[in-house]
């Protein structure tokens, strides 16, 4: 009977486990497509919503034909595993022990996830191990290379 009950117990501890299982929709967007996109998630489903900046405000990445864009991917292509390759972002603060399902959102930068999310993820990548993961992804033109 005792371990009827501790079983019964553990079920329901899994089961509203299950129910309070969300979704984390992190997303950076430089001209706004992705935005939109992000903004339609949170008005039509109960995902909770981040945004990513960058800490340097007020550059324009596609200015001189994308050269600051296209330096900053460079310089992550170039040394992907140090820390001083990513552009600074705002601190971003999550729980992820709340979410079992993350969708990642961003725009194509020379078909590369742009840099102000490769930062986010170059330092929370580890934490997303084991989730399920989804991916919004906008471009001009090109596919998803890197
Ligand atoms: C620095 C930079 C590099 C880009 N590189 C590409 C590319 O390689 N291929 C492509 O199709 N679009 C490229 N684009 C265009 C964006 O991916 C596209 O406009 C996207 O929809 C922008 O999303 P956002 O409005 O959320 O920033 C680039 C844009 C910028 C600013």
């Amino acid at each position: 009977m005792k371990k009827l009950l501790i079983a019964t117990l553990l079920g329901l501890t899994a089961a509203s486990a299950q129910v309070q299982a969300k979704t984390l929709l992190v997303y950076y967007s430089f001209t706004g497509n992705i935005e939109k996109a992000a903004v339609a998630v949170k008005d039509q489903t109960s995902t909770d919503v981040i945004q990513i900046q960058p800490a340097q405000k007020g550059l324009n990445y596609a200015a001189n034909n994308y050269s600051l864009g296209s330096d900053l991917v460079d310089q992550i292509r170039s040394k992907p595993n140090d820390a001083s390759s990513y552009p600074a972002i705002d601190p971003v603060d999550v729980d992820f022990s709340k979410y079992d399902t993350i969708i990642i959102g961003t725009p194509l930068w020379w078909s590369n996830m742009a840099a102000p999310m490769q930062t986010f993820l170059f330092h929370n990548g580890k934490a997303m191990a084991g989730k399920k993961i989804g991916l919004i992804v906008s471009s001009a033109s090109s596919g998803i290379s890197g």
